[in-house]
């Protein structure tokens, strides 16, 4: 089956086999002349990233590339990117790529007009107002994982280079003006890497669904992404060249990044700081703490659980989904705990206070205390 779709929710998305092909029309729908294309350096050099500047070259937009960009991107790399784009005389960027290229785009179109320090607009209350909003660049965002959903989203996170802490910068005019989800630019995703992203969406679809905040349209979009993972990242991960399994990862993972707006919870106030500490895969990391976290947030999100077992077809309620999650995670080899990650518990007072400095710690359904956390940190291992 060859899915392809317009849809104008939550922004202009452009999804189907082969429609990296529309790039320039969407760059020109933008008024975009001449784009500057930001991807990470792993991709600069890919197939898929020299196609996608043949197709604005052939429209006369250029074949301009900033791909000075870290797995985890910092203010550095930004401020490179801004450089590279005023220099350029750069009227819009294609942000192009994982969660690090398609953040580090985001952030070099909204920083390259603004006059104060980046970090003056990190997701705290009305931050976001202290922005030139007049200034902010058109985006373009083009996918080349399934998981992050940076392409519907309207935030960048950013790492602080000495801290190494990461800060959500937020903005709504981050949310890209134009998406184009082409299934074919994930066939080549090593499969650990089509394990880490799908199981990001998987956690963003999960954490949205389970948070307490009054949401209804996030939590049946989460309901929904929940389900298409559990019918195709498997299908994913067997075959890389299933596209019909591919597409509908790429709809599952814009499903997670719409739904949490919802609210994420303990899988990513763990996470992030792991990630921070010992550099482990964001996805992955969610993957292997979400049955802990699962258990620690039982009390709270039993029957809500149930109801998404009875959704998804899973016999047994809260148990059911549980035992779900975790021959998922077997199915698909993610490690089973921390310790099988590499990590040894010495730094566990470290992470707890990162972990509750997270912002995704106020969503969780049970509320998060230095106590409990540092427990919830020492089931994971
Ligand atoms: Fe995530």
């Amino acid at each position: 089956m060859n899915i392809v779709a317009n849809w104008s929710y939550p922004t202009a998305v452009k999804l189907g086999r082969g429609r990296i092909k529309e790039l320039a029309d969407a760059c020109k729908t933008l008024g975009l002349k001449k784009p500057l294309l930001v991807t990470d350096r792993g991709l600069a050099s890919m197939a898929i990233t020299g196609h996608a500047l043949d197709v604005l070259e052939e429209a006369g937009l250029g074949r301009a590339i900033f791909a000075d960009v870290d797995p985890n991107p910092n203010e550095n790399n930004l401020e490179a990117g801004v450089k590279a784009y005023k220099e350029g005389g750069h009227d819009g960027v294609v942000a192009f790529g994982g969660g690090s290229g398609l953040d580090l785009g985001k952030l070099i179109a909204f920083m390259a007009g603004q006059t104060r320090p980046v970090w003056d607009f990190e997701d705290i209350g009305d931050w976001w107002t202290r922005a030139d909003a007049s200034k902010i660049a058109p985006i373009v965002a083009v996918p080349t994982t399934a998981g992050t959903g940076s392409e519907v989203g309207r935030a960048g996170v950013l790492t602080n280079s000495v801290t190494h802490v990461k800060k959500i910068i937020f903005h709504p005019k981050l949310l890209p003006g134009v998406v184009i989800c082409d299934p074919e630019l994930t066939m080549g995703m090593p499969k650990v890497i089509t394990v880490g992203t799908g199981m990001d969406a998987f956690a963003h679809c999960l954490e949205a669904y389970s948070s307490p905040f009054y949401h209804p349209m996030s939590g049946g979009i989460a309901l929904e992404g929940m389900r298409l993972v559990k019918e195709f990242l498997p299908r994913a991960y067997k075959d890389g060249a299933d596209l019909e399994a591919r597409t509908n990862m790429m709809s599952a993972a814009a499903m997670g990044a719409v739904a949490f707006q919802k609210g994420l919870g303990a899988i990513h106030s763990l996470s992030h700081p792991i990630g921070a500490v010992y550099n482990t895969h964001h996805g992955m990391t969610n993957a292997v703490v979400m049955p802990p976290v699962l258990r620690f947030n039982r009390p709270a999100i039993e029957e809500k659980i149930a109801r998404a077992a009875a959704y998804l077809g899973i016999a047994g309620g809260f148990d059911g989904f549980y035992d779900y999650v975790l021959s998922l995670r077997s199915e698909l080899g993610v490690p089973d705990n921390l310790t099988a990650m590499g990590i040894k518990p010495d730094r566990i007072d470290e992470l707890t206070a990162m972990a509750m400095e997270d912002p995704s710690c106020g969503g969780n359904p049970v509320t998060m205390t230095m106590e409990n956390t540092k427990a919830l940190f020492l089931d994971c291992f």
